[in-house]
């Protein structure tokens, strides 16, 4: 059984989504403050087989090590935690608090149970502000900017010091670089519970008339249209990614991190161009100042999945598109007004192709 922590948000449901599908059972660790619980019946309507379910914080060793008892938990992945980096800049000791301490907690539960195979959700932020494109996982530009990128970075530290100290340990560091999109069902998505920060919900907040513009920032970086590019990668990729890992660990031990992106770059107006081109809605603009901050490109080399994970993503910008856009359509605030029954996963596919 997988334990799968932060699995009740958006790209731990969709792991633990395909967890179901390669006939692993699951056990979901979350304290919900930032997802909904409503995402377990949907992970469990989609998967065709009942998920276990324990609310609850990593940070309470307790409640690990009850888990660890109750459950035959042979390996873990790794979601739990804050990503926002605006907010982590405002509340640093929450960040490291959550991110790091949680993870040195929940690395001391799983020792003490006898469970040493854990994948880890890092991020391209480790990376800094790096300017030779593409980035594989020997690159060594910078470090990170911020609290939250720092917090993913002293985790992938202290995670390499327990490889090094205990040869048991099986551990999977994945760094994400942006990921979007949503199950292609309509089902599963991202719903975060403050503001949207990010790129693609804000941008789904704007066509579907809930913002007024969708804000750009910045047109003056090297790129060329002037605006950041990022590599995007659809979270159900992504999400398979996770099931290749753990394979991969169960054969291997000692500590690998791999890049999880598509190896594409797309600038700001590019996806804006595809989610319009999909969607058919025309998307209001509002041209503004770089945000601090960001970095003018950012996009991955995924070789090495491919090679030592046999893994490659395989959906375009504009499946993202299509499939975020569908999520939206469909949850219009999230899950979390959704006290409604699960819709059918039938009327679902029906109403996007309606849709367009
Ligand atoms: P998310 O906020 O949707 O999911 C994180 C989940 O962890 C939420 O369900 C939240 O309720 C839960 N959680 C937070 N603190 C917890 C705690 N103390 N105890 C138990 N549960 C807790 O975020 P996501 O986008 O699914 O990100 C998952 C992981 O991937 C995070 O570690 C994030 O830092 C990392 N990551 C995300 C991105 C991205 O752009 N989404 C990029 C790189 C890395
Ligand atoms: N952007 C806009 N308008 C917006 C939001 C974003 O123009 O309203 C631009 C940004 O300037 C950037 C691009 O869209 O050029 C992507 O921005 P996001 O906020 O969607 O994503 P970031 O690349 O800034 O950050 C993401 C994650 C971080 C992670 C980082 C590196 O949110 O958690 O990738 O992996 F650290």
């Amino acid at each position: 059984m997988i334990l799968v922590t932060g699995g009740a948000g958006y790209i731990g449901a969709h792991a633990a989504l395909a967890l179901l599908e390669a006939g692993e059972d699951v056990v979901i660790l979350d304290n919900l403050c930032n997802s909904s619980r409503e995402a377990i019946p949907r992970i469990e309507q989609l998967g065709g087989r009942r998920v276990e379910w324990v609310a609850g914080d990593i940070r309470n060793r307790a409640l690990l090590d009850q888990l660890f008892v109750r459950y035959p938990i042979d390996a873990v992945m790794h979601f739990a935690g804050l990503k926002a980096v605006g907010e982590s800049v405002r509340q640093p000791l929450r960040y490291y608090d959550t991110n790091v301490g949680g993870s040195i907690n929940l690395c001391q539960a799983m020792a003490y149970a006898g469970v040493f195979t854990l994948v880890f959700s890092s991020s391209a932020t480790v990376y800094g502000d790096c300017s030779c494109m593409p980035i594989n996982e020997s690159t060594q530009c910078g470090q990170p900017t911020n609290p939250y990128g720092q917090s993913k970075l002293m985790t992938e530290q202290m995670l390499a010091s327990l490889g090094s100290a205990d040869e048991r340990w099986r551990i999977g560091v994945l760094r994400y670089f942006n990921p979007v999109g949503a199950h292609p069902s309509g089902l599963l998505g991202e719903s975060p519970r403050a503001a949207p920060n990010n790129l693609v919900p804000y941008l789904l907040k704007v066509a579907s008339g809930q913002l007024p513009a969708l804000p750009v920032f910045g047109g003056d970086y090297p790129t060329p249209d002037g605006t950041g590019v990022r590599d995007y990668i659809h979270v159900v990729d992504l999400a398979e990614g996770h099931v290749n890992t753990l394979q991969y660990l169960r054969q291997h031990a000692g500590l690998r991190a791999w890049n999880l992106g598509t190896g594409l770059g797309y600038s700001v107006l590019e996806l804006v161009a595809a989610f319009e081109r999909v969607s058919g809605v025309s998307l209001p603009l509002d041209r503004r100042e770089r945000r601090p901050g960001d970095v003018a490109q950012c996009w991955a080399d995924p070789t090495r999945a491919f090679e030592e994970l046999g893994w490659v993503a395989q959906r375009d910008l504009d499946t993202m598109m299509r499939d975020a856009w569908r999520w939206q359509q469909a949850n219009p605030m999230g899950y979390e007004e959704t006290a409604r029954p699960v819709p059918s996963t039938a009327s679902l596919a029906a109403q996007a192709q309606g849709a367009g």
